[in-house]
């Protein structure tokens, strides 16, 4: 009962918590339209995980990079990563193999939940 109360009160206690970005508590919900595509598209070569290792990477030259890596996260802007994920490889000067996703090209909400995905990987180590 009291564990259920503070529940009750604690969904009366978050929205109040305004604006300021919360606690990353873990995966955050995916737009839709972006979830169904990373899973059924980008796993397979850029892994559940970010670190590139997919079934469908083991045959790419040069592999897809590990999403993990502090230093590239750093190096790499959100509109550097909208263009490669709308535009694909070949447009933005990496692989071929990296596909292009015209199809998001006016679906900004799923783009930048796919960033956001990519920037969840970031680790701590280098
Ligand atoms: C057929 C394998 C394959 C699929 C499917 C794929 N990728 Fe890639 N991706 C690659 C390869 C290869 C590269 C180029 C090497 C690199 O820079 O990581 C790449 C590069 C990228 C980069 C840029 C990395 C950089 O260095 O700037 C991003 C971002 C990315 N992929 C996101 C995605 C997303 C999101 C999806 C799904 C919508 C996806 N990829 C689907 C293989 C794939």
């Amino acid at each position: 009962m009291l564990a259920a109360a503070m529940s009750l009160a604690l969904l009366f206690v978050a929205p109040a918590c305004g604006n300021k970005k919360p606690v990353d508590t873990g995966p955050r919900a995916m737009h839709p339209v972006a979830q169904k595509k990373w899973i059924t598209l980008c796993v397979n070569c850029h892994h559940t995980d970010g670190s590139g290792s997919g079934p469908g990477s083991k045959t790419l030259n040069p592999k897809p990079r590990d999403f993990r890596s502090a230093k590239w996260q750093d190096s790499v802007t959100d509109e550097h990563l909208a263009k490669v994920i709308v535009k694909g490889g070949a447009a933005t000067g990496l692989s071929k193999d990296m596909p292009a996703n015209l199809d998001l090209m006016a679906k900004k909400k799923a783009v930048s939940s796919l960033i956001d995905k990519i920037r969840s990987f970031r680790s701590a180590a280098e």
